[in-house]
């Protein structure tokens, strides 16, 4: 079977993606059973590919009206009903209901001069963001909700993003959690849990996100808000499984990719996180195709990895891991977070139980000193829900050979601490 690289974003349809067959069987039956689901995996593991993915079989089967919401650019719970509304134009059996929430500010489909006025989809969004502020989101959110609880179908409502947009709620620009944010999140998390309660059995709920709910919720102590979601926790594929993606590709692309070779591509990996397997790929592809050649050695291998992967274009990448876990623990979380990574990286990828202690008095200290640093707990929980570190026994290790790599490539050469390449260390 032939796969189709993949290029940055997420991928669906039969000639880019690539297995979870088990994934997409178990999600399918959670809809049909009304059970809502928190998908989390680390970033990068084809979270919104398998949403997007499941969605457009539900579509098809035809028993089930589909939604995706994406709230990234959400910043406030009125933000993200506005859009739940905008993509619910997807339900056609509620969406003149929705419609009709918004009559004031949605011109009315009276012929104006001979003419129905048409709005674009971008004028579509920006009326129903007009019409929801902070005093009727709650009220707004509600009746879209009933509406689409009329649907004549069911309907399986995905949300990408969510957690940016609690995360946001709760920590503001200068991530601290106040009294005031907390309950903003509380608020919103509050109507969610009530409507999926509500609504079990018409509306079937998907959440996913590119950083993990469950930490951030503990660490502002709302973690009760997410009992109705059962968790489902996306795996890196297994290497039989890689090996087979990677054959597929080489397919497409007249690439011979004997089976040594693919098994050092998943070696040198070590967990093989579906966007790692297609960037291997991507880069031993052009690496090949520059040299004017169609077949790989394990030499190739190791020569694109030091030079492809761990290059710049690799840290490119690296950057957006940087970037999230920067997100979710503000600047003194983040900097702890730079500076136990690199020790594990320097380490031989381990973290060991002594450094962990160093780390959670200078929190301490920190806190101490009117700052507001997460507590270790906190910082060690995300590390391990966002998969880059596991637990083994008293010392934690880098779960990814790549992400293991390519921190130390970039953090751990002497000279080259965090202080100068992060570049706002001080
Ligand atoms: N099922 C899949 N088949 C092929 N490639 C995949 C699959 N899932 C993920 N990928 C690869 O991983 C990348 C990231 O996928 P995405 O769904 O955006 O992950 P997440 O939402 O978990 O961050 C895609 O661009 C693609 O290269
Ligand atoms: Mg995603």
């Amino acid at each position: 079977m032939g796969l189709e690289k993949a290029g940055g974003n997420w991928v669906e349809g039969e000639d880019r993606f690539f297995d979870r067959d088990t994934e997409i069987e178990a999600l399918t039956e959670r809809v049909r059973d009304g059970t809502h689901t928190l998908l989390t995996a680390p970033r990068r593991m084809g979270k919104t590919s398998l949403v997007r993915e499941l969605l457009r079989r539900l579509k098809d089967a035809g028993d089930v009206e589909t939604i995706f919401v994406d709230l990234e650019d959400a910043s406030t719970p009125a933000d993200a009903i506005a859009e739940i509304g905008f993509q619910s134009r997807a339900a056609q059996g509620a969406w003149g209901q929705i419609k009709s929430l918004f009559a004031n500010v949605l011109p009315g489909e009276v012929e104006i001069g001979g003419r129905v006025p048409v709005l674009t989809d971008a004028d579509l969004r920006v009326k129903l963001r007009a019409g929801t502020d902070a005093g009727n989101w709650r009220r707004k959110g509600d009746e879209i909700f009933e509406a689409l609880a009329g649907n004549g179908r069911p309907v399986a409502l995905a949300v990408d993003e969510l957690p940016i947009l609690v995360n946001r709620l709760l920590k503001g620009d200068d991530y601290r959690i106040t009294t005031e944010r907390k309950r903003a999140a509380d608020e919103f998390l509050s109507w969610l849990r009530k409507n999926g309660q509500t609504h079990r059995g018409r509306i079937g709920m998907i959440l996913s996100g590119s950083v993990s709910l469950e930490p951030i919720l503990q660490q502002a102590g709302l973690s009760a808000h997410a009992n109705i979601f059962s968790p489902f926790d996306l795996k890196p594929w297994n290497e039989e499984t890689a090996m087979a993606c990677l054959d597929a590709l080489g397919e497409t692309y007249g690439l011979d990719l004997p089976c040594a070779v693919r098994r050092d591509m998943c070696q040198r990996l070590r967990c093989q996180i579906p966007h790692h397997v297609q960037r291997f790929f991507d880069i031993l592809h052009e690496d090949l195709r520059r040299a004017g050649r169609r077949d790989a050695t394990s030499e190739d291998v190791e020569r694109v990895y030091a030079d492809g992967m761990l290059g710049v274009r690799g840290q490119m990448d690296m950057e957006h891991y940087e970037g999230r876990l920067r997100m979710v623990l503000g600047d003194g979380g983040y900097r702890a977070v730079l500076e136990m990574l690199t020790e594990a990286a320097v380490n031989g990828g381990r973290l060991r139980g002594d450094a962990i202690g160093r780390h959670r008095k200078s929190l301490a200290a920190e806190a101490g000193a009117g700052n507001h640093p997460p507590r270790i707990e906190d910082v060690l929980h995300i590390l391990e829900h966002d998969g880059y570190l596991e637990r083994q026994g008293d010392d934690y290790r880098f779960v990814s050979g790549l992400l293991e790599d390519w921190w130390r490539a970039r953090y751990g050469r002497p000279g080259a601490g965090p202080d100068r390449s992060a570049g706002r260390w001080a």
